[in-house]
């Protein structure tokens, strides 16, 4: 178990590569975190069913950031189909772990990321 953040942690919460509001975005994906209270944003660029280009925004903790960044890397570039399969736990892998009170916060993205493709799809219909 880990109790600190780690330096794959505060290296992307210190530098997010992929931080910021999207302008004119295929989809939008919002969701509150229950036990925080705390929200996050995804914005997708899609492109023939692929991401081609994905940001977060966030009003969450230092993990919260850490994850979506983590969260956005490993979700460019991939199909929508891919995408929804990504979970927090493959986050919290690359992060090298979390504290385990900050667990939830690593939820917030990956379920984000799916309301997105969900928007998208639903629009597509
Ligand atoms: Fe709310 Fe981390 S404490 S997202």
């Amino acid at each position: 178990m880990v109790n600190k953040y780690g330096k794959e942690v505060m290296k992307h919460f210190t530098s997010p590569e992929f931080m910021g509001e999207m302008k004119n975005p295929s989809a939008v994906g919002e969701l509150g975190n229950m036990k925080c209270g705390d929200i996050m944003k995804i914005y997708l660029k899609i492109f023939e069913g692929k991401i081609e280009d994905i940001s977060f925004q966030t009003f969450g903790c230092v993990a919260a950031i850490a994850s979506s960044d983590v969260l956005c890397e490993l979700a460019k570039g991939k199909s929508l189909e891919e995408a929804k399969k990504i979970t927090n736990k493959m986050i919290i892998e690359k992060l090298g772990g979390l504290p385990s009170i900050k667990e939830h916060c690593s939820v917030l993205g990956a379920g984000a990321l799916k309301k997105a493709v969900e928007n998208y799809e639903s629009k597509k219909k």
